[in-house]
């Protein structure tokens, strides 16, 4: 789809969370189209308004000055790192929109939400999306630098930054912006000769595979930026994104 796009938008992203309005009837209708075509792969985004999703009684609210959100539904054959990789996608079109997104595990009312979809036996609802006019400034979280993603020492990191290609270093620069679940970045970086490596190295909450996901989208606008398309191979828990062409 849009790959390169995605690139600036993965650089203008920050989690929204305080909003000043939802989006309008006529964006909402704009996202459940976007919605209906991203969807795929065994995960279903369905997009829609309730007012009782963000409110969280006597806890503070998370989200504030929005109803909308997109519920991100796996179906149980789905690749564990797909509901990151389709999720994301859907925020970077957000961002494209000018709207402001926040990936949310348990900031919501998730009973609130069950209520409003239908989900098949072997669905289930993974996380929401919240969605609307940002109402906060832009701030960039900090994140683990590139060397302690690849975990290699200084000497081997500035050989491997040395000889790595322009498309490798945009694509490895684009997993490290990437959201993952309370900022924690469980995965491990590794460039090969033609290729760019994920590897998950944490729980997070149940959310790591997910978070590997969004860094796999990542990494595929970074090459994209630069020209370089490419196919994903899993092996071994290690899933690889080798290019194929240059444009
Ligand atoms: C899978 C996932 C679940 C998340 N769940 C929550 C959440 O429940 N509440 C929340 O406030 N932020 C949540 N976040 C947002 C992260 O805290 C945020 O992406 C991270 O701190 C990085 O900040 P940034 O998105 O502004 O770059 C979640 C992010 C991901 C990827």
């Amino acid at each position: 789809m849009n790959m390169k796009k995605w690139y600036k938008a993965a650089e203008e992203r920050c989690s929204i969370r305080k909003y000043s309005a939802p989006p309008t009837d006529y964006e909402i209708t704009q996202l459940i189209m976007l919605a209906e075509q991203i969807s795929g792969n065994g995960i279903r985004i369905e997009v829609m308004r309730e007012e009782d999703v963000f409110s969280t009684g006597l806890i503070k609210q998370v989200i504030t000055g929005t109803d909308c959100f997109a519920a991100i539904i796996e179906k149980n054959t789905a690749q564990p790192f797909m509901t990151g990789y389709i999720g994301e996608a859907f925020v970077l079109e957000c961002t494209l929109l000018g709207l402001g997104t926040c990936w949310l595990g348990a900031s919501y009312k998730r009973s609130a939400v069950l209520s409003k979809i239908d989900l098949s036996e072997d669905e289930k609802l993974r996380c929401i999306i919240s969605i609307g006019r940002s109402g906060q400034e832009f701030s960039r979280r900090k994140r683990k630098n590139l060397r302690q993603l690849m975990k290699l020492d200084s000497e081997d990191f500035d050989r491997e930054i040395a000889q790595m290609a322009p498309w490798q270093l945009a694509a490895i620069k684009c997993a490290q912006i990437a959201p993952t679940a309370i900022n924690a970045q469980p995965f491990m970086l590794e460039v090969l000769e033609n290729s760019v490596c994920v590897m998950n190295t944490g729980w997070n909450f149940g959310y790591g595979m997910v978070d590997c996901g969004i860094a796999m989208l990542h990494i595929e606008a970074g090459a994209a930026f630069d020209g370089v398309f490419g196919k994903w191979v899993m092996k071994d828990n290690v899933m690889r994104f080798e290019s194929i062409s240059e444009d």
